[in-house]
């Protein structure tokens, strides 16, 4: 596995194989990698000949109150499970190496970044757009492929490469769970035992809602049902349950009459988990 710590490096390596005809496929992480992660490498290595990972903690993405400093980080465990997996490239620069000095310029998708976890996180999402932009340069990748745990994520980074014309094709992978439904997450290492319990509120109630879904209920009420399952988990404050249309993000009302993601964020106190489900009326 190639490791590459600067631009120059990743570019050259990346030249090769394109010489020799290769498509390449990227994962972009924050590293402190997990089954969930590992899950988009397999589906990378099944898309494309040569497969990057990248793993840069972006600073660019974290507001002033949060966890940036305490974001798990170990560099030696991420590289052996990238190995394991036969990954052919790791790209991790330092923050000068990716920013330099002196940088002016952001790429937004203001109507996406705005919204939901947006509001909540101001200035998160054109730290997100703005990275995996610079990291697309870099790599040039044919294929990136993100979780869609980070639903919005994925929703805004399809959005900025139709807008922007880029030249490579984003692919969506379903969220990797412990065996007993939570979320994978580099932050569920940071529960407390009595937390970790109660994270699996998030799960159940989504597995809940995806039954009642399929009656076609009242979107009030749907949401009702989630809030009422969630309160279930005292030790977590639910920042926000929203339900939307799957595509777009566009806020519903009345009855579910199309595909809606239900999205969660909850917190346990310095930790912050979301998780979302897909669901749909029975046709
Ligand atoms: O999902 C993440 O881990 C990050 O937001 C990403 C896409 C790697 C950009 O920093």
């Amino acid at each position: 596995m190639e490791i590459c710590r600067t631009k120059a490096e990743m570019r050259a390596v990346v030249r090769g194989w394109r010489r020799k005809g290769e498509t390449i496929a990227v994962v972009p992480t924050m590293g402190y990698l997990h089954e969930g992660h590992l899950s988009l490498v397999r589906k990378a290595k099944a898309e494309a000949d040569r497969v990057v990972t990248t793993i840069f903690v972006n600073p660019t993405q974290f507001g002033p109150n949060e966890d940036l400093d305490t974001y798990p980080r170990d560099e030696a465990r991420d590289q052996a499970l990238l190995e394991q997996d036969a990954v052919d490239a790791v790209f991790m620069p330092s923050v000068e190496e990716m920013y330099g000095a002196g940088g002016d310029t952001y790429v937004e998708v203001p109507g996406l970044s705005a919204i939901l976890q947006g509001a909540l996180r101001p200035g998160h999402f054109r730290g997100v757009s703005t990275v995996v932009s610079k990291l697309f340069n870099i790599v040039t990748p044919d294929i990136a492929v993100f979780g869609e745990k980070d639903y919005q994520q994925l929703v805004l980074i399809k959005q900025m490469v139709r807008d922007l014309d880029a030249p490579l094709k984003i692919i969506g992978h379903p969220t990797v769970r412990e065996a007993d439904g939570l979320a994978m997450s580099s932050r569920n290492v940071r529960l407390s035992s009595e937390q970790r319990k109660e994270a699996l509120a998030l799960s159940q109630s989504l597995n809940e809602a995806e039954q009642l879904a399929k009656g076609a209920p009242q979107i009030t009420d749907l949401e009702a049902a989630v809030r009422g399952s969630l309160s279930d988990a005292p030790l977590g404050k639910v920042e926000s349950v929203d339900i939307r249309d799957a595509e777009t993000l566009a806020e519903l009302g009345g009855a579910l009459d199309r595909p809606a993601v239900i999205l969660l964020a909850v917190r346990f106190g310095t930790v912050l988990l979301i998780d979302q489900r897909v669901v749909s009326p029975a046709t």
